[in-house]
């Protein structure tokens, strides 16, 4: 009767898992905070967490790269022979129908660390933009589906979809990070993908944890400008504002579930404090329950698997 009158469903398709992909090969390293997580060089070693993906029926994978190098203009995030651009192209080529989103920010690229070009020790909002419409081209021609720009950046939306629609990607979507806060949850991304601000924070760009009315504006904005789907992050302390976007949004909404957020449940499961399996399902059907219809989890090969167990019961 349970399963008869239940209200919201969990399922693989909705989860996206990120991944980490680097220089180099045959690199399998799993990230200190964040167990079950790998940097992955475009190879075997990618391959295989693909088939993984592709068995178990996600909804589609999000690229984050670790340049060879980083300097001030961030310049591997738009270079043809980037780490993401390699990567799109042999996941393209060997797995036609996965959903290929891309992580869209400077930050993973630049020596500073920041999400932007930099005037002085601030982010240059309108000098971004333009960089940001070059990465999102570049990742379109390299093969991916949806461009997720991450920075925060004001107009980024606009930017993007006109250097996409001008450079011929016009059928390319766009998921904004629209409702994305300045966050401690970020913590153990910043060490995977090796993007700490080299000074200050992101306050100048990302959202105070306080607001909520000032995301709604943000998600309106980013809709008027032209994006196909919108992100809420981080998702678990932020499940109120999933349901604010929700009610004033029809476009498809996705939530973030970051890496602290995932870290925590990781160290409290070692240490035999809480039912992880358990303790995952529910969290990932609570942010279901708010209204996301997506969810971008480093949980989600995981929790994909025990769906699929408790399918067969
Ligand atoms: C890049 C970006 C970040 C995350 C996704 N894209 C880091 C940040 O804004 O500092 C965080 C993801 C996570 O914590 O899982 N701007």
């Amino acid at each position: 009767m349970r399963r008869l009158v239940r209200e919201h469903s969990l399922a693989a398709g909705h989860l996206i898992q990120p991944l980490f992909v680097v220089h180099g090969a045959g690199v399998e390293r799993e990230i200190g905070s964040m167990p079950g997580v790998f940097h992955l060089s475009v190879d075997e070693a990618l391959d295989r967490e693909v088939e993984r993906v592709r068995i178990l029926g996600l909804g589609g994978v999000i690229l984050f790269g670790i340049p060879a190098s980083k300097d001030e203009a961030g310049s591997e995030s738009y270079a043809d022979d980037g780490i993401v651009q390699r990567a799109l192209r042999r996941l393209r080529e060997r797995s036609p129908d996965l959903l290929l989103f891309t992580d869209v920010c400077c930050c993973e690229y630049t020596s500073h660390g920041h999400c932007g070009v930099l005037a002085g020790e601030t982010v240059d909002n309108d000098a971004t933009l333009a960089v940001l419409g070059r990465v999102a081209v570049s990742h379109a021609r390299a093969g991916a589906d949806i461009v997720a720009p991450s920075g925060m950046m004001d107009g980024m939306v606009a930017a993007i979809r006109a250097a996409l629609d001008a450079a011929g990607f016009s059928d390319r979507s766009i998921l904004s990070y629209a409702v994305k806060y300045a966050s401690a949850f970020y913590g153990p991304f910043r060490e995977a993908a090796d993007s700490a601000p080299a000074f200050g924070d992101r306050r100048q760009y990302q959202m105070d944890p306080a607001n909520v009315r000032e995301g709604l504006l943000e998600a309106a904005l980013d809709e008027a400008e032209g994006a196909d789907l919108l992100m809420v992050k981080p998702a678990l302390a932020y499940l109120d504002v999933v349901r604010a976007v929700r009610e004033r949004t029809d476009l498809p909404l996705v939530a973030y579930n970051v890496s602290g957020e995932y870290a925590m449940v990781k160290a409290a499961a070692r240490l035999g404090w809480i039912d992880e399996r358990r303790v995952v399902l529910e969290a990932l059907t609570g942010m279901r329950r708010a209204g996301a219809d997506a969810i971008v989890t480093y949980h989600a090969k995981e929790a994909a698997a025990w769906l699929a167990e408790e399918a067969e019961r």
